[in-house]
């Protein structure tokens, strides 16, 4: 089945108030592929003033805690960025998985209150170095992913999954086509036993290291619905490419 690609910017800790005009410039790069699904998840205090700047680009943020409210000191709800105007959230990133000790059910827990909420999802995994080379990065990123997947995709938001091999996160390094490939019918065949055919409508992105000079081939293998892009998409000179090789593919 053909889906949209969907092309989400990842800014990570990176973002001020004075960066509000790049975030103007990948909008106007992005209205000129409405064929692409453009999202950029940000730091949540920068959401609204985003939101206000670029009303027709997608602006999420990068986490999310399960709970509607309550004594969670520093942490922000779904509901709060519904508020300030996101419409998507990451989860389970694996900087927070491995740096806030993230399980597996805990993202879990945040991909279903934010589904709930209304929030778009783009759920993370992905395995470490050691478990590549070792040889069981399939079953390892299977285990993770059926311990994260939300209950059912009967909420108010829409889930998309990001295979994210932890090893190419900002290193410049990617798996080859083949091992994108090999992982991400994997990804789908489970998506598949899971929802039904519902599964087939959950589009899978890559993530690691995509940048304007390897996102067309990437973009051509099968089962590669998108792109979850961090260094990269920190500059509208450098997103751009890689949103227009998603409307070319
Ligand atoms: P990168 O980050 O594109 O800088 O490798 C991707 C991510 O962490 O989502």
């Amino acid at each position: 089945m053909l889906l949209r690609k969907l092309v989400a910017g990842n800014w990570k800790m990176h973002g001020l108030s004075s960066d509000i005009d790049e975030i103007q410039a990948i909008a106007a790069a992005a209205s000129d592929y409405p064929e692409v699904d453009v999202a950029l998840c940000i730091p949540a205090i920068l959401i609204e003033r985003a939101v206000r700047a670029v009303p027709g680009l997608a602006i999420g943020g990068q986490d999310v805690h399960h709970s509607d409210k309550g004594a969670h000191t520093g942490c922000t709800s779904a509901r709060m960025l519904v508020d300030a105007g996101a419409t998507l959230t990451i989860v389970g990133h694996s900087e927070r998985r491995d740096a806030q000790r993230e399980s597996d059910a805990a993202v879990k827990a945040k991909a279903e209150a934010a589904l709930g909420a209304g929030l778009n999802v783009i759920l993370c995994i992905g395995e470490s170095i050691e478990v590549r080379d070792s040889g069981t990065a399939i079953e390892t990123v299977m285990t993770q992913l059926g311990g994260s997947l939300p209950q059912s995709l009967c909420e108010e938001g829409e889930l998309a999954l990001a295979y994210e091999p932890i090893w190419a996160i900002g290193t410049g390094k990617t798996p080859t086509s083949d091992e994108i490939e090999e992982m991400h019918a994997a990804i789908r065949g489970k998506l598949l036993d899971r929802f039904g055919s519902d599964g087939g409508q959950v589009r899978i992105l890559y993530g690691g290291s995509v940048k304007p000079s390897n996102a067309a081939e990437i973009f051509s293998i099968p089962e590669v619905n998108g792109a979850l892009v961090g260094g990269a998409s920190l500059k509208a000179a450098d997103f751009m490419p890689v949103i227009a090789a998603a409307a070319g593919s």
